[in-house]
Order: structure tokens, then C-alpha cells, then sequence
């Protein structure tokens, strides 16, 4: 009998020097994946795969992840597959490998969405692997946030982070914050109405102790132990709309402040803007912050046009985000193990 493996433990601890004493370049490759199964992604699905190449990785969207009510378009999807393109980076930086990346245009199903090249190099950017120990620390955080306000360190990091990458992530200001709490609450109000909204968010909520290697558990989402077993029954069958409507809300006016992912909707602009995403979520790892995501408004198109109506953005939103200081998540949340994302070469 082989060893039990945690999904919620084991993907996590790495131990990085171990790749010193890797000697082949397919099994440094398998090695930096390890840290790429590690990034977010919506409902937790891992819509990933990678196949090694002579001299980097290809990536594939792996469709057969997707979450089709919650992200009919497969807006979020592409968005996860870019977070982990980012974890793969960040990591060949930390190891002395500078990265490009590809973008596929032909839209196949059965063809990698992007490849990333390696080329070695003592002169990686410290930008990049100043990010590297936030990888495996990094955790969505669905608790009450503190009411104090973010650093003036901090706030000048983030600024210029925005600077940068202007076209894909804002703060919004904080006249269109009332704005967007109320979207997020008419949002929730629709969505979590829907029985099938609720079934398939349910078919995607684990127990805390669980050998599922992927999905969200329960204590994750906020809620207690005794119920946790409970809970997808409990979603499946009652309009839990106005709790969560009213949570929400709490959560939102205790936050710090709330920032918008913005993208126009084809792929190659939603992997890059995942890229982004998972910069920006490292980053505020690093810097002892904490997010959650409230995208309800964006999954609502006619909610999604009112919301980048009050943007100052050419690009429509594609992800709501607050944050702000708070406890940190105790437990992280499952992952495949690499190997099983791998795809034969
Ligand atoms: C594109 C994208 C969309 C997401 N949307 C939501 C969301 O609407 N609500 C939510 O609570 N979490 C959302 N998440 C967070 C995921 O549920 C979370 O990343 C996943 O459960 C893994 O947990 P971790 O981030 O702590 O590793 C999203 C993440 C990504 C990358």
C-alpha cells in the first residue's frame, strides 16, 4: 500500500532544494509544476494541464474542469489558467530562469492556450522572485476583514504595481464603493436563487478532512465543523440568497478597499489578465494582506455592464476583489498532485 497523501497538506510543502539535485530538464520542469497546481482558480476546478518540452512547458486549458453555470464563457477559467502560468514563472525565476511566454491563437480545444520558453540566466527580476515565498502561503480568505486601513508601505507598493499594470487591475474609488456593494448585493440576490447556481456550487464544496483533490471545503467557505457535512444538502435545497446577500455586504464594508480585474473577453487577454491576478495576489501575500473574491455582479451581465459603467476602465471587469488585514486561513485548500496535470509528451 502506498502512503497516504493529504491533498490539503502534502501538494503544499515543498521542499525547494530539492531541485539542486534534479538532473534532467524534464524533471526540473515536473518539479516547477508543483508550484503552478498551486495557484487559484475558480471553485477550485485546477483547469489545467501541462506537457514538458525540450525547452520549457506547454499549457493547456482543461476544459473538461469547466464550471458551466457559475462561468458559461469560460471567462474564469482562462483567468485560473493564467494564475498558474504566473506560479510557473515566479518559480523559474526563484530557480535562475528567465521566461517567455506564447500565446495560442488557433482556438482547438486539443492545442496548448500558451508555451512557456526557459532560458537560463543569473539575472532573473528580483520583482519576480522577491514573490516566491508567497506562493505556497498565499490563501483566499473569506473571513471578516479588520476595519484598519492598509500601510502607507504597502499602499505605495500597490499603487505602483497599478501603475503597471494599468490595463488589468484598478482600486476602485472610494465614491463607487457603496455602488459596487449594492451590485454585489442585487448579484447574490439572482444568483444564489437559482437551484442549478446553488447544485453546482454544492457538487464543488468538500468536507475539511477529504481525500477530494480538488473543489473548496467547507471550513474555507466560513463554516463550521458541525455543519460542514451539511452543507452541500443545505445549498442544494434552500434559497440561501438573502444570507449571503447581507454577508457580503458585512464583508464588503469591513474591507479595506476593493480592486477590479478588467479584460476584454477573448482568451489571450483573460490568460494574461490571470497573470496579473496571481501577481497582484502574491503580492499582497507579501505584503501580510488578505483577499477574497466577490465577482457575483460580473457573473450577471446585466449587472457586469452596470458595474464597468462605473469603472474608469476601456476593458469590462472580469473579477471583484477586497482586501484588507485579518486572521490568516489556518488550512489550505486540496490540490491534484502535479503529476496527475501532467500530459504525455
Ligand atoms: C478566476 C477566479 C475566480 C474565483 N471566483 C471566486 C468567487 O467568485 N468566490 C470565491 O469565494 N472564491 C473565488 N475564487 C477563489 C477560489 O475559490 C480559490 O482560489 C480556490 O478555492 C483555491 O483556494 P486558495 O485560493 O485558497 O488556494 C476564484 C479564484 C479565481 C482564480
Amino acid at each position: 500500500m502506498g502512503e497516504h497523501v493529504d491533498p490539503r497538506v502534502d501538494p503544499w510543502l515543498i521542499d525547494e532544494s530539492e531541485f539542486y539535485e534534479i538532473e534532467s530538464h524534464a524533471d526540473q520542469m515536473a518539479f516547477l509544476i508543483r508550484y503552478a497546481v498551486l495557484a487559484p482558480s475558480g471553485h477550485n476546478a485546477q483547469p489545467w494541464s501541462f506537457r514538458i518540452t525540450h525547452d520549457g512547458v506547454e499549457v493547456f486549458a482543461d476544459y473538461s474542469r469547466r464550471v458551466a453555470i457559475a462561468d458559461p464563457a469560460d471567462r474564469e477559467l482562462m483567468l485560473s489558467v493564467g494564475t498558474a502560468i504566473t506560479n510557473f514563472r515566479v518559480a523559474a525565476a526563484h530557480f535562475g530562469y528567465e521566461a517567455t511566454v506564447l500565446y495560442q491563437d488557433r482556438p482547438e480545444e486539443s492545442l496548448p492556450v500558451a508555451l512557456i520558453a526557459l532560458r537560463e540566466t543569473c539575472a532573473t527580476p528580483a520583482a519576480l522572485r522577491r514573490l516566491f515565498p508567497a506562493i505556497t502561503a498565499r490563501r483566499t480568505n473569506r473571513g471578516e476583514f479588520e476595519t484598519r486601513e492598509i500601510e502607507p508601505d504597502a499602499i505605495s507598493e500597490l499603487n505602483e504595481f497599478m501603475a503597471a499594470h494599468s490595463s488589468f487591475a484598478h482600486f476602485l474609488v472610494p465614491a463607487d464603493r457603496e455602488r459596487a456593494a449594492e451590485l454585489v448585493e442585487k448579484a447574490d440576490r439572482i444568483l444564489l436563487k437559482s437551484r442549478g447556481f446553488r447544485s453546482e456550487l454544492a457538487d464543488w464544496v468538500r468536507p475539511k478532512s477529504t481525500d477530494a483533490c480538488d473543489g473548496i471545503c467547507a471550513d474555507g467557505l466560513g463554516i463550521p465543523d458541525p455543519l460542514a457535512s451539511a452543507t452541500p444538502w443545505f445549498l442544494r435545497s434552500f434559497d440561501v440568497s438573502a444570507l449571503q446577500a447581507k454577508r457580503d455586504r458585512g464583508l464588503i464594508e469591513l474591507s479595506a478597499a476593493l480592486l477590479v480585474i478588467t479584460s476584454e473577453d477573448d482568451r489571450v487577454s483573460l490568460i494574461r489578465a490571470g497573470e496579473t491576478l496571481e501577481l497582484l495576489l502574491l503580492l499582497l501575500t507579501r505584503l501580510h494582506l488578505n483577499y477574497s473574491f466577490i465577482n457575483t455582479p460580473i457573473e450577471v451581465e446585466t449587472l457586469r455592464a452596470q458595474l464597468w459603467a462605473t469603472l474608469r476602465s476601456p476593458h469590462p471587469p472580469q473579477l471583484l476583489l477586497r482586501i484588507g488585514y485579518a486572521r490568516s486561513v489556518p488550512r489550505p485548500q486540496p490540490r491534484r498532485d502535479s503529476e496527475r496535470t501532467l500530459v504525455a509528451p
